[in-house]
């Protein structure tokens, strides 16, 4: 099977997770992409979604789901998103599409956070993917500093403003054994929108593809 068959498959499979759930968290990347493909037919039987960046958004309304305000939503029942890396412990990084603090925002305000992916993206140690961090534009210099000063190699995303007017720093040559503390560590920098470290809120379930199989963590 091709990759993005492998992606197709995981993203039909978490459709078993929106039965009777009327208003779906919605992610950002090429694996959701498939899954609004198949909520689609769904379309009727669901109030909207909640929308984790401006491209989702777009993809969402032309195949006729309404995308609603998670303001006046509440909380959410399920949310649906891939990943860049997924751990044992399921936590993850995310923020290869630029979408990392919206997705954080909805997985935060969601009851259950179910993670697609192919098989390429599960590794014991999160590190090898760098890791996306969104700050405020002014800040991006200071930033990059105190992250040499963790011992990451600071990347700038140069050509990418994110859907809040930001950019992305991506942090090269981490090994991230502790990825609760990490994510403590970084959110505490000035500067910092976000970390597309979810090990705070990890997933609940990771659906993920291998051949033909698809397992659940
Ligand atoms: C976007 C993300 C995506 O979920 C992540 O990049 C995985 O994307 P894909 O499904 O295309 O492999 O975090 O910000």
């Amino acid at each position: 099977m091709t990759q993005d068959e492998l992606k197709q498959k995981v993203a039909q499979a978490a459709l078993k997770y929106i039965k009777d759930v009327s208003i779906i968290g919605v992610g950002t990347g090429s694996t959701t992409n498939y899954f609004i493909e198949f909520l689609a037919d769904y379309r009727n039987q669901i109030e909207g979604a909640c929308s984790s960046s401006e491209g989702t958004s777009e993809r969402l309304r032309k195949v006729g789901i309404p995308v609603l305000d998670l303001n006046a939503v509440g909380t959410l029942e399920v949310y649906v998103d891939g990943a860049d890396e997924i751990s044992p412990h399921k936590h993850l990084i995310k923020g290869g599409g630029a979408a990392l603090t919206r997705e954080k925002i909805i997985a935060a305000a969601s009851k259950k956070f179910v993670c697609i992916a192919d098989g390429s993206k599960c590794v014991d140690v999160l590190g090898a993917f760098p890791l996306p961090i969104e700050v405020i534009p002014m800040a991006r210099s200071y930033v990059a500093r105190e992250i040499v000063k963790l011992g990451g190699q600071p990347v700038w995303r140069e050509n990418c403003v994110t859907d809040n007017h930001n950019h992305i720093i991506d942090v090269h040559n981490l090994n991230i054994v502790d990825p609760i503390k990490l994510e403590q560590i970084i959110n505490n920098i000035t500067g910092v929108v976000a970390v597309g470290l979810f090990a705070m809120r990890p997933a609940d379930v990771v659906l993920v593809s291998k051949g033909e199989e698809v397992v659940t963590l």
